[in-house]
């Protein structure tokens, strides 16, 4: 599988410690990132994972998904995680690689979509938020459920602290997540992802 992020990297982390244990079956082939200063990539160069930045700035959408493609199918990658990966997929990449794009959200979707997902749910006052994993369509957020953890908001947090909270849960969700649809098989019904009994 390859990852795309535009950060830190502390998901793409977990999932390589996960795969490095053997709980997830999987190898991660390549990282990629729009932006060439995320530490993300610096991270991955560390644990001998190939790591490239392919920039958009100056391309147009087409240009640069273009770009992502070519590199992803050289290293025949066959599962895409975005981990804090902040731009959109067209419905063109997302069709390259049908129910194989997976990504993790900072809150319980469908609430609180988009940027600052956390600062989003501990401003509405909610008591319970958590985070996501979906498959991704082309829209925001908005792909099938594959599993969810949920967080309490404490009086006494601020959104930095309940943020730092969700992310250990994030870190525990996307490796299992993964383990789920690479070992168990399932099926999407409706918006539902279903998880079959093994025979
Ligand atoms: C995480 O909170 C993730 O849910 C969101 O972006 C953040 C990325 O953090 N999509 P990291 O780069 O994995 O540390």
């Amino acid at each position: 599988m390859a990852v795309l992020l535009s950060g830190r990297g502390s998901n793409f982390l977990a999932l390589a410690a996960a795969c490095g244990r053997g709980e997830v079956p999987a190898e991660i082939v390549l990282v990629l990132s729009n932006r060439a200063e995320a530490p993300g990539l610096q991270r991955a160069r560390e644990l001998g994972i190939p790591a490239q930045a392919i920039p958009s700035r100056g391309l147009s959408r087409e240009e640069h998904e273009a770009l992502l493609l070519q590199a992803l199918r050289q290293v025949q990658a066959e599962w895409v995680c975005l981990a804090g990966y902040t731009r959109l997929l067209s419905a063109q990449f997302v069709a390259a690689f049908p129910r194989r794009i997976l990504n993790i959200h900072p809150a319980l979707l469908p609430a609180f979509p988009g940027l600052d997902a956390q600062r989003q749910a501990w401003e509405y006052g909610v008591k319970v938020t958590g985070c996501t994993v979906h498959l991704v369509d082309e829209g925001c957020d908005t792909g099938p459920i594959v599993l969810q953890r949920t967080v309490e908001v404490r009086e006494e947090d601020t959104p930095e602290t309940l943020s730092a909270r969700i992310l250990e849960q994030e870190h525990i969700a996307y490796p299992q997540a993964l383990r789920w649809l690479l070992t168990r098989p399932w099926r999407v019904e409706g918006r539902r992802v279903v998880f079959l009994p093994v025979t």
